[in-house]
């Protein structure tokens, strides 16, 4: 199977997925499920929350106001959204964008952890407090978990599940930024995740 492909039976099953407590909302909505979008080959992967209303309905990941953020901060740092991959935690709008739940977050994050190991990212990009407490948990790095107030900017190195084409271990790293939508409540915070966002530029020219 191509990476594509096992990206769409992802998209499949959690499209089926009725054990998920967001699945009667979606379908009586008619929302989609938002996977995730961009290169199945991205050195960078973002990680955001949980798709608001424009992305389930559209199925296409930070479409609304917390995505023109999003392409605002890349655009910043010299980055198109056709060479990273972008996705969420949870793949379903929770209703009234609530924060994702703990059973929502374990309902989901296997499929995150499957695109994860498709993909095979050098650098892992959490947005938001969510993100981060995941994919640092996933990575071996819950003991250095501290408030996205502190955590923001910073980079942290961890031992990928994966090993390289000679079977050697691979590093990859975990970059912890503020959530776009941090902007959008407050304007004045777009100064902020600008600066931060520059630790992404060491990443943009790197080989994969
Ligand atoms: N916020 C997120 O975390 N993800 C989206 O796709 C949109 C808004």
């Amino acid at each position: 199977m191509t990476k594509t492909d096992q990206m769409l039976a992802i998209f499949d099953e959690i499209t089926n997925l009725k054990a998920s407590p967001l699945y009667e909302y979606r379908t009586t909505n008619n929302y989609f499920a938002v996977i995730g979008e961009g290169s199945v080959d991205a050195k960078i992967m973002f990680v955001g929350e949980a798709p608001g209303r424009n992305e389930a309905k559209t199925g296409k990941p930070f479409c609304g106001a917390a995505g023109k953020v999003l392409d605002k901060l890349l655009n910043h740092v010299k980055l198109s959204r056709e060479e990273i991959y972008i996705t969420n935690i949870v793949k379903d709008r929770p209703p009234e964008n609530r924060d994702p739940t703990p059973h929502e977050i374990e309902v989901y994050g296997p499929f995150l952890d499957q695109q994860i190991e498709i993909i095979k990212p050098k650098v892992i990009v959490a947005l938001g407090r969510y993100a981060m407490g995941y994919v640092m948990e996933k990575f071996g790095l819950g003991e250095q978990l501290e408030p996205i107030g502190k955590a923001h900017g910073k980079a942290y190195q961890a031992i990928a599940p994966w090993k390289d084409a000679r079977g050697a271990p691979v590093l990859i790293d975990i970059v912890t930024l503020y959530h776009p939508c941090v902007a959008v409540y407050n304007p004045n915070n777009l100064d902020k995740l600008k600066a931060d966002f520059k630790i992404l530029k060491k990443y943009g020219k790197q080989k994969k």
